[in-house]
């Protein structure tokens, strides 16, 4: 079996390596990188600390608008699936290099997987729902973390296609925990449990100036050290809007490693975020999360109350921030660390002729 991975921006790096290391010795593997992201901290790095293999291809697309930025990627993946004809096309998530590489393969009536299927905002102001949805629906298997997710796609007609695989997040989360636990990186500077570790950068909340500011300033009226971890849209955004984002307790750092955030997270007082992973990172770090957002794909994490969405009412976030301690849970919506052997398993198993 061939199995031909697309992948462009940070949170795919993170979800690839699991999957490349369960794919070694049972199937060949190619990785293309659309080249979304490129600076060495959202990209490189996340290859040398996890053990990534360097991508067979790099298509070097860049920034850009949605349109330009998905088109040229469709524009530049099709010869190199002509080129390779994998048995598999594997796609992650739920980013522009998700959508370009779902229809490309399509189009050329490759078999077509999606991992970390079936979650859903309901908010069709987001990028990654469109993203989402219409991967879901053009995917020939439907590899889903979630019984929630499980449950979307059903509702949608796609049960048939689906399998619940667990979350590979969470093997290479368990991972990594272990290791920096028994080799820390470098410390924060901060006084252990005394710090949050905030980060920003969805487009509804870094791209309209007054939202920014208003984010920002709550942020700056919190009665702890906060961390941010600033996300090149962040910055840039603040730029533009002469938002000044290091005022009060507000520690600017650029965005970390992979074993470095891991690190900086388990030892916080909290997270306050409105990322998709880092919410449920913080979860099965057991570090209490305060997501600025109106809605989460990650249910689970607030119905077992280790998060908390504030949206539009950030006059909750320092309250928020200083809650108690939730109630310890055993339980494991995310899986339990395994998710990339049944990824495995399943492509072999489903895997279509062509
Ligand atoms: C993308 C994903 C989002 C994911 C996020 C993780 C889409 C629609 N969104 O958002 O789902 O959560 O990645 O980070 O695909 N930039 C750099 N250097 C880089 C990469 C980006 O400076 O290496 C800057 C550029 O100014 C760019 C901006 O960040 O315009 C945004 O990058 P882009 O890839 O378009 O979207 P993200 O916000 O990163």
């Amino acid at each position: 079996m061939h199995v031909l991975s697309v992948v462009g921006a940070r949170p795919q790096f993170v979800k690839l390596a699991p999957i490349a290391h369960a794919l070694e010795g049972r199937a060949r593997h190619t990785v293309v990188h659309t080249g979304q992201h490129y600076d060495d901290n959202m990209s490189d790095s996340f290859f040398r600390d996890l053990g990534i293999p360097a991508p067979d291809v790099n298509l070097a697309v860049g920034s850009g608008p949605h349109g330009k930025q998905t088109g040229s990627m469709l524009a530049s993946l099709e010869p190199v699936f002509e080129d390779y004809r994998p048995d598999w096309v594997l796609v992650y998530g739920d980013t522009n290099s998700t959508l370009a590489a779902a229809v490309a393969a399509v189009k050329l009536h490759l078999p077509l997987a999606h991992l970390e299927a079936g979650l859903r905002s309901f908010n069709r102001r987001m990028p990654e729902e469109h993203n989402r949805v219409l991967t879901d629906h053009a995917a020939d298997l439907l590899l889903a973390p979630t019984e929630v997710a499980m449950r979307h796609l059903d509702d949608e007609g796609l049960a048939d296609r689906s399998v619940l695989v667990g979350d590979v997040m969470t093997d290479v989360l368990y991972r990594t925990r272990d290791r920096v636990a028994a080799a820390p990186p470098s410390s924060t500077g901060l006084p252990d449990g005394e710090y949050l570790v905030a980060t920003l950068h969805r487009p509804d909340n870094t791209d309209d100036p007054a939202r920014l500011e208003a984010i920002v300033s709550s942020l700056a009226g919190l009665d702890r050290p906060v961390l941010l971890v600033a996300h090149p849209r962040l910055v840039a955004a603040a730029e533009r809007a002469g938002v000044e984002l290091a005022r009060g307790p507000i520690r600017v750092i650029a965005p970390l490693s992979y074993p470095e955030l891991v690190w900086a997270v388990s030892n916080a007082a909290g997270v306050v975020t409105d990322s998709g992973g880092l919410q449920k990172e913080a979860f099965l770090l057991r570090v209490p999360c305060t997501t600025v957002r109106p809605e989460t794909e990650w249910v689970e994490t607030v119905e077992l109350g280790w998060n908390v969405l504030v949206g539009d009412r950030l006059g909750e976030l320092a309250s928020a921030v200083s809650r108690p301690r939730p109630a310890e849970t055993a339980a494991t919506p995310y899986g339990d660390g395994h998710a990339a052997e049944r990824v495995v398993d399943t492509l072999l198993e489903r895997r279509i002729s062509v």
